[in-house]
């Protein structure tokens, strides 16, 4: 499996992942940690020191301050690396193979487990400039706008690991979370296609398929107590099986908070808006909110 990642990762070695996780561990404290304490932290001799900065500023990982003459933080990438070293150890990931979702907030890598199970690895880029949607960060994030991006990216994957937990324990259909760390999150890999890009004919029986769609929007409501809210035919997966899988959900609400009604509401307007629009199925968005918010027994 070759990929950009896994291609610079393998080429780090233990000095220059010291300085990563040293600039890490200051960036709470300074924006741009300034290189003497950096060196003091990463505890290598000067000369090792050196030669594993100016590889690091090479492989572009590094970003020097433009105001502060001698501070260098991390890039996203590094982070990445972080987390994947991190993952690689405590034995979730064996490999990390080429990217596949290029969504909007995230970057998607397929990995492999230590026993050969297929997986994909998330990492979230919520809240960095390079990527414009802040829509969605801003649901769940207004209180901490002004954390450092280190903290709210790992807040996210931590997020968005708990939410699938919840819901995977509880039956819906969705990818089994398997492992999170710092800003990416470890999924069972789901061998199928968007449902945005099914074919006509590539649904045998579309009221079933839309039918377990709405019983893991009705477990998240009623039993988990949660809103997807960024739901549409764009993050759900139908694998090759045929069953439909919700997948991202880091924006998600409580069902208590007082944008959840709107939002479960525009959710199932718009899976209906697909079905029917694409399989002529002629349904009632609003009697389909009542099933999911009625007194049923949540699938
Ligand atoms: N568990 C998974 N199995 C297979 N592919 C996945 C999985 N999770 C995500 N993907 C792929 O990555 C893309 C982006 O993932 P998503 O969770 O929707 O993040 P984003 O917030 O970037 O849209 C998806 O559209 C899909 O192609
Ligand atoms: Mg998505």
């Amino acid at each position: 499996m070759v990929s950009q990642l896994a291609d610079i990762y393998s080429k780090m070695d233990n000095d220059m992942f010291r300085i990563l996780r040293a600039i890490e561990s200051l960036l709470p404290k300074y924006e741009y940690p300034p290189l003497d304490i950096v060196e003091r932290r990463a505890r290598l001799p000067p000369g090792r020191f050196k030669r594993a900065l100016e590889k690091l500023v090479e492989m572009k990982l590094l970003r020097k301050s433009k105001h502060q003459l001698m501070g260098y933080t991390l890039t996203f990438q590094a982070l990445d690396l972080l987390a994947l070293r991190t993952l690689v150890a405590r034995g979730t990931i064996s490999e990390i193979g080429g990217k596949i979702g290029v969504g909007k907030e995230s970057e998607v890598y397929k990995a492999l487990s230590p026993t050969g199970m297929k997986l994909i690895v998330k990492f979230h880029r919520e809240g960095t400039r390079s990527f414009k949607s802040l829509r969605k960060t801003r649901l769940y994030m207004a209180d901490s706008t002004r954390k450092h991006w280190l903290i709210k990216a790992k807040l996210i994957g931590e997020r968005e690991y708990k939410a699938l937990d919840t819901l995977y324990n509880l039956g819906a259909l969705v990818p089994k979370p398997i492992d999170w760390n710092r800003h990416a999150v470890v999924q069972e890999y789901i061998e199928g296609i968007e449902l945005y890009i099914i074919p006509d004919n590539g649904l045998p029986n579309p009221s079933d398929v839309l039918d377990k769609i709405i019983a893991t929007i009705e477990i998240a409501y009623k039993k988990a107590g949660i809103v997807h809210g960024d739901l549409s035919e764009y993050n759900i997966l139908v694998s090759t099986s045929g069953d439909p899988y919700i997948i991202d959900w880091p924006q998600y609400v409580y069902r208590d908070d007082p944008i959840a009604e709107d939002l479960l509401e525009r959710d199932v307007y718009y899976i209906i808006r697909f079905f029917n629009k694409k399989f002529r199925l002629g349904l009632d968005p609003r009697s389909i909110l009542e099933r999911v918010k009625g007194s049923g027994d949540g699938g």
